[in-house]
């Protein structure tokens, strides 16, 4: 039996069905855009472990600051005795973000910044309310997956989920949802489910990740501020995914002549260490009662020297730059691909910088979604060695993650290897 096959069968009989993965390859090697499987079987990623490594897998000058690091100190708890990395990431964020005069906070995972940018919301405003959007996705915890747009698998048979959370239709004008149609959405609430006055945060991620890579026009972007603005309740962008170079800037609320509130931030933050941040308006973080924030591993040192050491390698490389150049690289074999007509029917692409999609239809020049289609599209990927992630509300979106540090010849092979997968389907 090869080692991955005898891989599979550990994990079946001792690990928990609930977190299942999107390919069978168990990892034992990766370096930069490629990762080789328990059987030494080469693949190339276009995940990078969903959106995380923007920075390649084990980027030299990442994996020196952790082990720097270690070789310090690896855990006092910032609440316990705190320390110098903590610090500085705060003062890069707070001078990172588009956000004027921000403080921040650091824990660990997406799902937690989200959390607590909720709790910071409701701490300073005093209001118990939030709305966010169909098909976001903002974490499995129970407030956050009760924040995401999509039921299954997230929400399904998990209760009732949080209080005082409500969902209005976010735009997606090629499914028939315009500006207009979501932004009435947001006002029916007000009528129906919750006064504005009662609403503490209006919550969205500038361009939808699990939720298929459906950017929030600027309009829609604007129009949310000045409906905040009116009621006194604070705009949170969850830049999560979207973080860190991914869509051509560092953060994807650049891209809008907008200032949020509060901003959640992790995944790609770390270079591929569990690291994740609230930046948000001083006044606001303010607000909260110190001990009202914080946890064990917040903004652990290795993790916050990896995250240091990521925001340098993002600047000094020019990634920000590069992420534009593969995205544009990417949507024209897209374009391609779409017009081809001997490859299966592929619908809207769309990209901004190098956060990439395209949808699979039922027929060409329409946009029914084929998420049979799609299952299959990325298994013949892997098959011929290409890991590929779908996503999106209707399960018919395959994203392109390819690293910002990946070299032309493994983005064109990368590419080769999905127009033969499509041939396949
Ligand atoms: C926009 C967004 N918010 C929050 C999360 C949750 O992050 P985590 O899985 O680190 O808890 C994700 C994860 O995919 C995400 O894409």
């Amino acid at each position: 039996m090869t080692k991955n096959n005898d891989l599979r069968l550990r994990r079946l009989a001792a690990v928990a069905p609930g977190v299942a993965s999107a390919t069978s390859v168990f990892a034992s090697k990766a370096l930069n855009a490629e990762v080789w499987d328990a059987d030494g079987q080469r693949y190339l990623d276009f995940a990078m472990g969903i959106a995380v490594c923007n920075t390649g897998h084990c980027h030299p000058k990442i994996i020196q600051a952790a082990k720097d690091q270690c070789d310090l100190y690896t855990h006092t708890a910032f609440q316990v005795s705190p320390y110098e990395p903590y610090v500085k990431l705060c003062e890069r964020l707070n001078a990172l973000a588009p956000i004027r005069e921000a403080k921040s906070v650091l824990f660990s995972t997406g799902a937690e910044a989200v959390e607590n940018a909720i709790k910071i919301a409701r701490v300073h405003t005093k209001r118990p309310g939030v709305i966010a959007f169909r098909g976001a996705f903002h974490g499995r915890t129970a407030l956050t997956s009760t924040l995401t747009g999509k039921i299954v698998p997230y929400r399904a048979s998990a209760g009732t989920g949080a209080s005082n959370v409500f969902h209005a239709p976010f735009p997606i004008p090629h499914h028939g949802i315009s500006v207009k149609d979501a932004l009435n959405g947001v006002k029916a609430l007000f009528k129906s489910d919750i006064e504005a006055h009662d609403v503490a945060a209006i919550i969205l991620e500038p361009v939808q990740g699990e939720g298929g890579f459906y950017q929030a026009p600027k309009e829609f972007m604007q129009a949310l501020r000045e409906i905040c603005d009116e009621h006194g309740i604070l705009l949170i962008c969850d830049e999560v995914q979207t973080g860190f170079g991914r869509t051509g800037k560092m953060f994807a609320t650049e891209h809008y002549e907008t200032e949020p509130d509060i901003m959640t931030v992790a995944k790609a933050m770390g270079g591929g260490f569990p690291i994740s941040g609230v930046i948000a308006k001083s006044y606001v973080l303010d607000s909260t009662l110190p001990g009202g924030l914080g946890g064990t591993y917040g903004g652990n040192p290795v993790a916050c020297a990896a995250s240091l050491a990521t925001i340098e390698a993002i600047e000094e490389e020019g990634l920000i730059k590069r992420s534009q150049a593969i995205g544009d690289v990417m949507v024209d074999r897209l374009n391609a691909f779409k017009a081809n007509k001997c490859l299966p029917a592929i619908g809207d692409v769309r990209g901004i910088g190098a956060m990439v999609a395209f949808e699979m239809v039922k027929e060409k020049g329409g946009h029914e979604p084929d998420s049979e289609v799609t299952t299959k599209l990325v298994t013949k990927a892997h098959e011929k060695g290409l890991i590929l992630l779908s996503c999106g509300y209707f399960g018919n979106t395959i994203r392109l993650l390819a690293p910002l540090t990946i070299p032309d010849h493994h983005l064109h092979e990368g590419l080769d290897l999905l127009e033969e997968a499509l041939k396949a389907c």
